[in-house]
């Protein structure tokens, strides 16, 4: 380590930037310039104009259909139920500006601090912006500090890509992380414990459920078999692996793919919470209130459709989208990660 000045004068230390091999940071903490985008916006810049999105960020998705449909207005009361990395929050704020209040809440304890930060550095005072760790499941008690029901409610479900490309967060097959893919890594079990716990007839449901696994049961009684030496993201990998040795590789990612996503549903019991949200929300909004939801996989999608198709029966909501919008080819092609999103909204009657 050598000395620098700073502005002022004043010696600083100066640290040498990581050393990594070949030409492109490949682990994230060799990304160390992704991970200060203000300092280095025009590599930021670049990484994303690849189609890649920079480490310990997030691309909002469909953020122009977004706005269409919830039309946010100046004095409005919004709740957006997904904050992350704040970039719909942030959006959603703008336009509620001067005398407008959004509520943002998030489950991650650990995103959410640096998010707010980040969001109070563009001027939003919590007179405008509201942050709360909670889950959505409790809509309730995010209303009941609002004093009013809401004009608009977002919900962009799932993960950030921060939680996704943070190995230590273990969501990923990519990195090898302890085996945890917990939103909130303070509550419940993680993924290492919750395998441990479960029968192989009930994993095998588990990934047959929740994200169609065709090969659920071989793969489920080898997770089993091994699960007491099996800590790590990469462990587990390979005993999916090992389980379906004659797949292609192509199949094999995608088999991981399945596995790890049904897991971390297993883990943050995503299906009961979408579920009671879904059932609160129509009591949250006010008469004519706009409603969107982002979904990333056929389980969500099939439940949000069920929700606003019933409630539109029902006379809860005087229309919903029937067919989702999806990112236009242009945003795919830019943020592949959007490609798979399908964006529904539903009208409060
Ligand atoms: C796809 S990201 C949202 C990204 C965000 N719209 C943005 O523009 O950065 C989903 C976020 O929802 C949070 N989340 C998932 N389930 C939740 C729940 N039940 N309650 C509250 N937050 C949840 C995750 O922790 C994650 O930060």
């Amino acid at each position: 380590m050598t000395a620098d000045q700073n502005s002022d004068g004043e010696q600083t230390e100066h640290k040498r930037r990581l050393r990594y091999r070949g030409t492109h940071p490949r682990s994230f903490v060799e990304k160390y310039k992704e991970l200060n985008a203000d300092k280095y916006a025009a590599d930021v810049a670049h990484i994303m104009s690849r189609g890649q999105t920079p480490a310990g960020t997030h691309r909002p998705i469909c953020v122009k259909e977004i706005l269409e449909v919830l039309n946010p207005k100046d004095g409005e009361t919004g709740l957006d139920a997904t904050l992350g990395w704040g970039g719909h929050t942030r959006e959603l704020a703008m336009k509620i500006l001067p005398t407008g209040r959004l509520f943002a809440i998030d489950v991650d304890p650990i995103e959410l601090p640096k998010t707010e930060a980040r969001l109070r550095g563009f001027g939003l005072t919590d007179a405008n912006l509201i942050i709360r760790r909670i889950n959505f499941a409790g809509i309730s008690q995010i209303v009941n500090e609002a004093g009013t029901l809401f004009d608009f409610v977002l919900a962009d479900l799932g993960v950030s890509s921060m939680q996704i490309d943070t190995p230590s967060r273990g969501f990923t097959y990519k990195a090898d992380g302890p085996l945890d893919l917990r939103l909130n890594p303070n509550k419940g079990l993680s993924a290492a414990a919750l395998i441990r716990k479960l029968s192989a007839d009930e994993l095998a449901e588990i990934l047959a459920d929740y994200s169609d696994e065709p090969e659920s049961v071989r793969i489920a009684s080898a997770i089993v078999a091994n699960a007491s030496s099996i800590d790590t993201t990469r462990q587990l990998a390979a005993a999916i692996t090992d389980a379906v040795p004659r797949m292609v590789d192509s199949q094999k990612r995608k088999t991981l793919q399945r596995v790890f996503q049904a897991l971390r549903i297993a883990v943050n019991d995503e299906f009961a919470v979408l579920e009671q949200f879904l059932t609160l929300l129509p009591y949250c909004v006010k008469p004519q209130a706009r409603i969107a939801i982002l979904t990333f996989h056929s389980g969500e999608d099939r439940r949000v459709k069920k929700s606003f198709q019933e409630g539109f029966r029902s006379g809860i909501y005087s229309d919903w989208s029937r067919e989702p919008i999806r990112p236009s080819a242009e945003e795919q092609r830019e943020n592949p990660r959007s490609s798979c999103a399908k964006l529904r909204w539903a009208i409060k009657a």
